[in-house]
């Protein structure tokens, strides 16, 4: 059974490119590949990173509408499909979370961050299984502590704090990051938990 994980937040800028990108290199890396990446937003950003670093085991499709992004999140035959949605485009994002297993949230410390998580979070429908994932963290900071803290007392999961490095940040320009594979391959262990769950539900059809 295919399972699709949707890299979602409103806001631009958080790392949400980086993360889809990283999460679609995770699979690939753990073995548990090919993976099927979806680009749902107009700026190509995922599409763009892959055509000048291609990652072998990893597909990708532009699908920038909601039209488009339902059909290709149902295309080929891999078992998991990440999807990096736009900042914007209200449609596709919820073309995009009504077809999603699982939801990353990707977000940063402090400043406006929480109520942009706030209204992605709004977005999903009751019950959908999703994490947060603190991006381009400055770790051991009383900020980051706070952001953390701050979600779990509204009982929001935290999937992953990735560390910033100049290696993550290089994006294209370089072979992924060891560091970054390794806090992405957690978030994605984090992303498919649910499947156990799904595969005890009696499976009706082919
Ligand atoms: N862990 C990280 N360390 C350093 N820079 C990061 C990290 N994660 C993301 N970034 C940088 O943050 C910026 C925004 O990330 P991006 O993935 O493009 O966000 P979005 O897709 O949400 O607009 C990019 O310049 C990216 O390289
Ligand atoms: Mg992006």
């Amino acid at each position: 059974m295919r399972t699709v994980v949707a890299v979602t937040n409103v806001k631009g800028g958080v790392g949400k490119t980086t993360s889809a990108v990283y999460l679609a290199g995770a699979v690939v890396r753990s073995g548990r590949g090919p993976v099927l990446l979806v680009d749902a937003d107009p700026q190509a950003s995922s599409a763009e990173w892959l055509e000048r670093s291609p990652i072998a085991g990893v597909r990708l499709i532009e699908a920038p509408t909601a039209r488009l992004v339902a059909r290709a999140m149902d295309a080929g035959k891999e078992q998991l499909v990440v999807v990096d949605s736009p900042p914007g485009d209200e449609k596709t994002v919820r073309a995009v979370l009504e077809r999603a297993d699982s939801v990353v949230i990707p977000t940063r410390v402090g400043g406006p961050e929480p109520s942009r998580v706030r209204a992605t979070l709004e977005m999903l429908a009751p019950g959908t299984r999703r994490g947060i994932v603190v991006c381009a963290a400055r770790t051991g900071t009383r900020d980051l502590e706070e952001t953390i803290e701050g979600w779990e007392a509204e009982g929001e999961s935290i999937w992953g704090v990735v560390p910033e490095r100049v290696a993550i940040a290089a994006g294209a320009d370089a072979a992924l990051s060891v560091v970054g594979l390794v806090h992405y391959e957690n978030v994605l262990i984090h992303a498919l938990d649910h499947r156990g769950r799904r595969r005890r539900v009696p499976v009706t059809g082919s």
